[in-house]
């Protein structure tokens, strides 16, 4: 599909989509979020990408929502702006395969909440990161109060949403809000390298791991082990489990994704 917002690649088991609406960084528009959604669902109904990662063309990942587009909204477009960023996120959390946030630059309100819904975060050092909806006299909408907590505790995030200041990709990933830090002119060769890492992978043993862990955000820890071990179970009548402790015994390295 054509995208006006998007830039979307697809080459060796991995699918790269560029937010591109640089003269705005990268904001999120509705007719963007849309966009979005759609090409989130090719890489759902695309059986042969085996890694998503997501970034941002120019100096921004996503400075955010549309703050244009908000202005004229009332209760009700607010709240449906709200819930569909959240849906078209969660999209994200609910697919199968992993992804990546590339973070180029600033990553602010809905741009971090769209990076929170991925499942690496890589950032380049000239990343700004931050939750500034309050000094607009707002709260973070697209997930925001409840994923930063889970992801930095809620000193942090108390402090993140409630002062609205930005924090250097040197000190997000202190905290454990970003995975790692690279050079601005490595962070692709640094996400490819990742990518490269889990498409070696096997494909049902990382979907089961990204399940479980985001299920244990909302099970009771006795339902939680409870799941857990019936997946473990359930890897053992899979190639996977019998690749990778074969390919152990024997001293080599495992081909989980063969033919
Ligand atoms: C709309 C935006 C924008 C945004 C930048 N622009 N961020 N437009 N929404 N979130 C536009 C600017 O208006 C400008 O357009 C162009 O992009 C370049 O931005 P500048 O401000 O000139 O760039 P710079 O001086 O480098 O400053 C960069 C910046 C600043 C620090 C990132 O743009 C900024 O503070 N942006 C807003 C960040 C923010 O508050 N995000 C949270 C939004 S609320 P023109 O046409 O003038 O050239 C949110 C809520 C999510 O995300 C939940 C919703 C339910």
């Amino acid at each position: 599909m054509e995208y006006r917002y998007l830039k979307v690649e697809k080459k060796d088991g991995k699918c790269v989509i560029a937010i591109n609406r640089p003269e705005k960084l990268n904001a999120l528009s509705g007719e963007l979020l849309k966009e979005l959604e759609c090409a989130f669902y090719e890489v759902c109904d695309d059986g042969s990408t085996g890694v998503l990662v997501i970034t941002g063309t120019g100096k921004a990942f996503v400075a955010g929502a549309d703050i244009g587009e908000m202005k004229g909204f009332g209760s009700i477009e607010a709240e449906q702006y709200s819930l569909q960023g959240q849906r078209v996120f969660g999209m994200l959390e609910k697919m199968e395969i992993p992804v990546i946030a590339a973070i180029n630059g600033y990553a602010l309100g809905g741009g971090l909440e769209l990076a929170l819904s991925c499942d690496f975060r890589i950032a380049s050092e000239n990343a700004m990161i931050g939750l500034p909806e309050i000094t607009l006299g707002l709260v973070p909408g697209f997930g925001g109060t409840q994923k930063l907590a889970r992801i930095v505790g809620i000193a942090r995030a108390k402090q993140m949403v409630m002062l609205g200041e930005r924090i250097s990709a040197a000190e997000a990933c202190h905290i454990g809000l970003v995975h790692r830090v690279v050079k601005a002119e490595d962070l692709e060769k640094e996400v490819d390298a990742l990518a490269a890492k889990l498409l070696g992978l096997g494909r049902v043993a990382l979907k089961t791991a990204k399940y479980l862990i985001n299920a244990s955000a909302d099970l009771p820890l006795a339902e939680g082990l409870n799941m857990e071990a019936r997946a473990f179970a359930l890897l053992f009548s899979g190639n996977e489990a019998k690749e990778g402790i074969e390919a152990f015994l024997s001293k080599r390295k495992p081909e989980f994704r063969r033919g």
